[in-house]
């Protein structure tokens, strides 16, 4: 049971317009005769949208309770002068200096009571009713400021809630998140039995008696600390619906959102959030130095656009070039900003922002990269920053178009968080890297996949994939249960539906609410010491039901190797389709188990991308969603996204390469304007084919 917030009719959308194009804009860092250099760059680059506001609390409110908008007005009529679009923010990351002083309580009392000092930025004690005071004045202070402003197109609450973390260990927090679990679970008894807290003596005689998650002498109660995480979420989504509230008192138009931070968040549920927000952003930055960044990039944009409901969404954040805060700071490659913004667009968004306009020349991060580099205008990253400006703009008819994948992987905070506490039977055992290694099959074979929570709508798919589903709930093996039996094709990885809701392993063991389905129970987790393989071979199909469009086996290699993980299966119904041989665990590794009209994959060993690739594939038809590449050669470096308009197809073809592909489709290329059938995309190139659409596209 979930503690929910009420529900929000999302009213708005991304401001019209083309593909909006900006950054965050910072101009109080600058003199006012830079603003004007800036407006007249903006214009000339193409910029249709800027943030403001982000950092702006202590410039507007000084002292507690006085205002001074005197520059921000200024600026405001600059930019509605220029007509560039403002996303307005709260400025509620960064509290004044005065702020701290007055309400030292506020500050944030991390896990081991380190008290989070000011000086730097990032929320205070979320549960601080001086904080929601302070932060509720400055909202409706400038919401009142700003109402009716022609300039205003979209609001911006905070920035990156979560980050750096927003799990308080304070006195008020604790009461906070005992009111929290009062609501859960409605009464002490619910709450031990919850919690197991007979185990080690931890039962709970009074409310009083239970605090947040802290150091201890070892392993902490994992039920108190996946609350704890969800209560945290939770408390962080309640500062952004109240500043919504109060934006909304005042603008009953303007689409409201916050940046998340897609999977670079482990703080929030976004699946929660998503639905209290009118239009979805997040900020993404490269993984600049790892050779499949873009990979993972797409990663970020799928599952974007999955929050978003499938709606278009803005990226709200990226750099230019290089960021200031990784080891290693690798700038962007000529093309390459080019080929990462349209790689965001073809997967959904309608608007791209960079942090930040003009780059700082003091502060923490005036070595990060921003659209007006330190050196000027003759710089590569300039010219780069107009050219990709000018593309955006030929690129409109694109606007309101969507993706449509027919795969989706399953994707839950709830369970990342809950296989993330300790003492599990390997820390090799990772969900990101199981995301990781699934998600990057599929994109190197071209296929478009959604993310999606498992007690979500799974009609539109033909494919599930659960790459990292410890937690499954009674609800999402229900879920997925009515997937298969109309007819859906179904893999899950190991550590699957180990425990329930409560962190409670599922009675008679995993694969709990999946054992009818999946055809298995398993017997024991035995983990393969480190470093070593497994061999794996093939077993011959058995005799049975082939149902069409449906894997009568799955892989044709002779031997394959498995590792990390291996689990004793109790086969009930699953066929073996790849057993192990050596290793501690011999016997069935992979099955299969035909149920209603699909059928249920389950990989029990962890392995790499190459083997799984081989022992899925059988179960990925259609083909991939890339068009027919140089004549049918593979080309998993060529990135193909179709989104659907109206009346028009538009395929995105992103080459990641560093030789040509020619592309089979027929079409206008929106950035050069030539029609052909088919197309080269030049090494690094993109092309954004307008095709015409067929029956059924
Ligand atoms: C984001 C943040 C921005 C800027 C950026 C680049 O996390 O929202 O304000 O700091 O990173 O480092």
């Amino acid at each position: 049971m979930a503690v929910s917030p009420a529900a929000y009719a999302a009213p708005a959308q991304i401001p019209a317009g083309p593909i909006h194009y900006g950054a965050d804009y910072n101009p109080e860092q600058w003199d006012p005769a830079v603003w004007r250099e800036d407006i007249d760059l903006m214009r000339r680059a193409g910029v249709t949208m800027v943030s403001i506001g982000i950092w702006s609390w202590a410039r507007i409110e000084p002292r507690p309770g006085q205002f001074d908008f005197s520059r921000f007005d200024e600026v405001l009529g600059l930019l509605n002068e220029a007509g560039i679009a403002v996303d307005l923010a709260t400025p509620t990351a960064a509290p004044p200096a005065w702020f701290y002083r007055q309400h030292p309580e506020a500050r944030l009392i991390e896990a081991d009571g380190t008290i989070r000092q000011g000086g730097s930025r990032g929320i205070c004690c979320p549960h601080s009713p001086a904080y929601a005071e302070a932060a509720a004045r400055i909202t409706e202070a400038i919401a009142a400021h700003v109402k009716d402003h022609p300039a205003i197109a979209m609001w911006h609450v905070h920035n990156e809630y979560g980050a750096p973390g927003g799990d308080c260990h304070c006195e008020v927090s604790q009461q906070a998140f005992r009111a929290w679990l009062r609501h859960r679970y409605g009464t002490l008894a619910a709450l031990n039995t919850a919690w197991g807290t007979d185990f080690w003596g931890q039962l709970y005689g009074s409310w009083e008696e239970i605090g947040t998650p802290r150091h201890s002498g070892t392993a902490l109660n994992p039920l108190c600390e996946l609350d704890y995480a969800r209560f945290t979420s939770d408390s962080l989504l309640a500062r952004f619906t109240a500043e919504r509230d109060i934006i909304r008192r005042y603008d009953a138009a303007s689409p409201i959102t916050t940046n998340l931070m897609a999977t670079n968040c482990p703080a929030n549920d976004y699946w929660r959030w998503a639905e209290q927000m009118d239009v979805v952003s997040t900020d993404y930055y490269l993984e600049a130095a790892d050779p499949d960044a873009h990979i993972w990039l797409a990663m970020e944009s799928d599952l974007t656009r999955s929050l978003a409901g499938g709606k278009p969404w803005v990226l709200m954040e990226h750099s230019v070039s290089a960021v200031s805060w990784q080891p290693h700071n690798w700038a962007k490659l000529p093309g390459e900003e080019r080929r990462n913004a349209l790689a965001h667009v073809a997967r959904g968004a309608d608007a791209i922002l960079a942090f930040q306009w003009r780059q700082s020349r003091r502060g923490a991060e005036k070595f990060h990269s921003a659209m007006v580099p330190h050196a000027g205008t003759d710089t590569r990253v300039f010219r780069e920053v107009c050219e990709l400006g000018a593309q955006l703009q030929d690129l409109a008819e694109l606007r309101d178009s969507v993706v449509n994948a027919r795969v989706a992987l399953l994707w839950d905070w709830n369970s990342f968080w809950a296989q993330d506490l300790a003492w599990r039977p390997s820390v090799l055992m990772r969900h990101r890297d199981q995301l990781r290694t699934v998600y990057r099959w599929l994109w190197e074979r071209g296929t478009v996949v959604d993310l999606v929570h498992p007690e979500s709508n799974l009609d539109a798919y033909d494919v599930v994939i659960a790459p990292a589903s410890y937690l499954l709930s009674e609800a999402a093996g229900n879920n997925l249960a009515a997937f298969v039996h109309r007819g859906g094709r179904f893999a899950a990885l190991p550590f699957f539906a180990v425990v329930d809701d409560d962190e409670c392993v599922h009675a008679g063991g995993a694969p709990g609410p999946m054992r009818e389905v999946l055809g298995l129970t398993v017997a024991e987790i035995r983990p393969v010491r480190q470093g070593d393989t497994v061999t794996l071979t093939p077993v011959q199909p058995q005799a049975g039901v082939v149902h069409t469009a449906m894997p009568t086996t799955l892989g044709s290699s002779r031997y394959l190797t498995a590792h990390t993980w291996s689990e004793d299966l109790r086969l009930e119904g699953a066929e073996a389709v790849w057993t192990a041989v050596d290793g501690p665990t011999p016997g069935p590794v992979v099955t299969m188990n035909r149920y209603g009209k699909g059928v249920a994959v389950y990989v029990s060993m962890l392995m790499d991308r190459d083997v799984l690739a081989e022992i899925l594939e059988p179960l990925l038809d259609p083909p991939s969603d890339r068009p027919e590449v140089d004549g049918g050669i593979p080309a998993p470096k060529l990135e193909a996204v179709t989104r659907h308009g109206a009346n028009t197809n538009f395929v995105i073809l992103i080459n990641h390469d560093d030789v040509d592909h020619r592309v089979d489709v027929a079409g206008t290329d929106l950035l050069t304007r030539e029609t052909a059938d088919s197309f080269t995309v030049s090494a690094g190139g993109v092309r954004v084919v307008r095709t015409v659409r067929t029956n059924g596209d």
